[in-house]
């Protein structure tokens, strides 16, 4: 009976104590597994005479009930216990600050490609587009720049080589502006039309701040009955007086480009120093942004074209340029380099 009692407050203790579902799983085999201290007891009872056989057993018997009652309560809150712990480790919480990441951005070049073709679209041009691989007639002959043509030294050019050293075919190269669009456009088109084409061209050059041998130009062509170069000066006025944010003027000065009769070059009043003077227009107050003219007639005779039916002007500038300008960036290579603190502050 002492030995029952001793047991059964032994057992209790360990089934209680038990801090874990593998400590109340050892005590209960300890006690009432097969081989268990209390199956030890309940198997001696068989030699115990017939009165204490009897009390003992249902003694036995009750403290197994009790311990088994004991072992599934214990079983139950340790469940739970380890339940709530698991909950509190994997516990989210909703109000903390997300992790940052860096999303993608556009690209200066984008971005700016796309504030003018908004604005050339304001002012009702299309965009049009030509293939980057262009034929010589498109880059040269068509503009009025023949084979022998000394102009040709305008344009450092890339030379596709023509593998099949097929003689009929054309000779192909790396555009070297975008002005075969205009040609291009021409063709498909019946005019009246004013176009922008925006586009990567490629130059054989060395590079430094100021060239790169590959950059974007932005063409743009406006003809019609009666066009004439004082609508270019309008268009352009206005293009850059929308792009800079504030009152921007145009001054044309004669120049030479094969495609155009007469051709000039086109400056706009320092952004630096709004026609004061500066360091970066050298103190005159202007700085050189395009070339421009009216279309020659012998574009309009390759593009199929009567010139003595249209009229219309033509210019181009280099889309980097203007976005150094805009966002005053020393060196047009930063813009390839893809050096990530640099796109960043776009
Ligand atoms: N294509 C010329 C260049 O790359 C720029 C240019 C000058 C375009 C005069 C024109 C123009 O349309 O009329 O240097």
């Amino acid at each position: 009976m002492h030995s029952l009692e001793d047991l059964r407050a032994e057992a209790e203790r360990a089934i209680k104590q038990a801090g874990s579902l593998k400590a109340l799983r050892d005590a209960e085999v300890a006690y009432l597994g097969r081989s268990g201290k209390l199956t030890q007891i309940l198997k001696t009872l068989k030699d115990l005479p017939e009165d204490k056989r009897r009390t003992m057993g249902a003694e036995a018997n009750e403290t197994r009930k009790l311990l088994e009652l004991l072992a599934a309560e214990r079983t139950a809150s340790l469940k739970r216990e380890e339940y709530e712990q698991k909950l509190k480790l994997e516990r989210i919480d909703i109000t903390r600050p997300g992790k940052r990441y860096h999303k993608g951005g556009l690209h200066p070049l984008t971005i700016i490609r796309r504030d003018i073709e908004r604005i050339f679209g304001s002012m009702g041009f299309a965009v049009a587009e030509g293939p980057e691989v262009e034929t010589e007639f498109y880059n040269f002959d068509a503009l009025n720049i023949p084979a022998d043509h000394p102009a040709r030294d305008m344009w450092d050019t890339f030379w596709i080589k023509n593998p099949k050293r097929d003689p009929k075919a054309q000779r192909l190269l790396l555009r070297t502006h975008t002005s075969p669009v205009q040609v291009r456009y021409i063709q498909k088109h019946a005019p009246p039309f004013r176009i922008i084409a925006p586009g990567r061209v490629f130059r054989y050059e060395a590079t430094d701040a100021s060239h790169e041998i590959q950059f974007y130009q932005l063409e743009g062509l406006m003809v019609g009955r009666d066009i004439s170069l004082a609508n270019f000066k309008q268009v352009m006025q206005t293009f850059l007086g929308k792009l800079f944010g504030k009152e921007m003027k145009v001054r044309l000065r004669p120049s030479y480009f094969p495609f155009v009769e007469p051709g000039a070059e086109v400056d706009m009043s320092c952004v630096q120093c709004g026609g004061h003077g500066c360091s970066v227009c050298k103190h005159t107050g202007w700085v050189e942004i395009a070339g421009a003219g009216m279309v020659h007639p012998k574009v309009f005779q390759s593009a199929g074209l009567n010139p003595k039916d249209w009229q219309g002007f033509a210019f181009g500038f280099g889309i980097d340029r203007v976005a150094m300008m805009k966002y005053k960036i020393p060196d047009i290579r930063m813009f390839y380099q893809n050096d990530i603190r640099f796109l960043r502050q776009f």
